[in-house]
């Protein structure tokens, strides 16, 4: 083998510990030449600024110099030009949805995960109404309550009794809406809130994993996840195991938020999530005076959706019925058939085929399943 090839298969074992795959299959190793004993590789980086910058570095010279005919690596690191990294993102998801463990959710189904920086923006009051308004559009919704802490759907769904176990596998609770049907797991069901406060770090991942592999999601079209705030270990495992779903980034209309917000949307690029867009929540409250009172502030949705270069899918204004109905257990979306809810649940359905991996293949895939399974 030529020492060119050697040095390349060394690179391979390689990772980008944040993409999760070989620099050499992402196409980060640029020109690689060989003088003498000593090896000239170039790496090229997503952003000049990668935090991962010295330990790919490091990794490299490591790998190379592992070869006996070489003494010396001279790494050169460069910045992956545009065309060049958006080729990149593309090559890592389609690794990270090859490499995906395989659970219930049928290929077809999308998932959308609404995230959020902060808590208290309205993640979990979107989630409700959106899975709602989903199902009266005749779709069957499963609602994957991941804030392990923090549940509250449950409560907002008014879903409650025990979750059964069918066939090993957990059964979400379901109820009909529309012509369509919610089903809901949530720690909720299976815990009290005190001992969930109890849960810690591992645990706390596996209970996401659980919800997902050891759930009977198959008899969904779509799953809406909650999340809790931020980009933790929860998120980070839900990126993992179900990296075709699309991100939503919910925040309110203040500047402060809007940062915060942009970290959870920086985690999206970085996990090569795709990010669907921007939801605006609590904008102006329409008073019976007549005036539209702005509390939060205004345009913080459109400046984030701008500076991530997405869509605003939605401005939810502060409204009585959205808190009251959380409290009562009857989403506004449930007692109305139109309105805000329903407009942004048609526009994320109208993204949806984009988060499909292999479009006519999964659902072709599907079908095949189903002929075997006789569903
Ligand atoms: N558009 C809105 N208008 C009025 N109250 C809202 C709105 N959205 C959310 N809320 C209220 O704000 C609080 C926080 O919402 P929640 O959905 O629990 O946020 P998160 O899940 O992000 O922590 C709840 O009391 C909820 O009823
Ligand atoms: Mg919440």
């Amino acid at each position: 083998m030529e020492p060119k090839e050697v040095i390349l298969e060394r690179l391979a074992q390689v990772r980008d510990p944040e993409l999760g795959a070989s620099i050499v299959e992402l196409g980060m190793v640029g020109e690689v030449t060989v003088d003498g004993r000593v090896a000239h590789v170039q790496v090229a980086l997503t952003t000049a600024s990668c935090p991962l910058r010295s330990d790919i570095e490091r990794d490299v010279r490591e790998a190379v110099l592992e070869i006996n005919e070489i003494d010396e690596v001279v790494v050169s690191m460069g910045v992956l030009d545009p065309a060049a990294k958006a080729a990149l993102m593309r090559a890592a998801r389609a690794l990270a949805q090859a490499r995906a463990p395989q659970t219930s959710i049928p290929r077809r189904a999308p998932v959308l995960m609404i995230a959020s920086g902060k808590g208290g923006v309205g993640k979990s009051s979107i989630t409700a109404n959106l899975a709602i308004a989903l199902a009266k559009t005749g779709l069957r919704v499963g609602v994957l309550d991941a804030d392990i802490w923090g549940f509250s759907l449950a409560r907002l769904l008014d879903i409650t009794g025990d979750v059964q176990v069918r066939e090993g596998k957990m059964v979400p609770l379901e109820r009909p809406c529309g012509s369509g049907s919610v089903s809901l797991l949530s720690m909720g069901h299976l815990a009290d809130e005190k001992q969930a406060l109890l849960w810690r770090g591992l645990v706390v991942q596996k209970a996401v994993a659980q919800f997902i592999e050891d759930a009977d999601w198959s008899n969904i079209d779509v799953m809406v996840i909650d999340t809790p705030p931020g980009t933790g270990d929860i998120v980070m495992t839900l990126a993992r195991l179900l990296p075709h779903m699309g991100q939503v980034v919910v925040t309110t209309p203040s500047r402060a938020a809007q940062q915060v917000a942009a970290r959870a949307a920086d985690f999206a690029s970085k996990s090569h999530i795709r990010l669907l867009g921007v939801i605006e929540n609590m904008s102006g409250f329409a008073c019976e005076c007549g005036k539209v009172h702005a509390p939060l502030g205004v345009g913080g949705g459109r400046e984030l959706a701008h500076e991530l270069g997405v869509e605003l899918l939605a401005q939810i204004p502060l409204r009585d019925d959205v808190a009251d109905g959380g409290d009562d257990g009857l989403p506004v979306a449930l007692v109305d058939d139109e309105g805000t809810f329903h407009e942004l649940a048609q526009r994320l359905w109208s993204l949806t085929p984009s988060l499909i991996p292999a479009g006519c293949t999964a659902r072709l895939l599907d079908v095949l399943d189903d002929a075997v399974t006789g569903a």
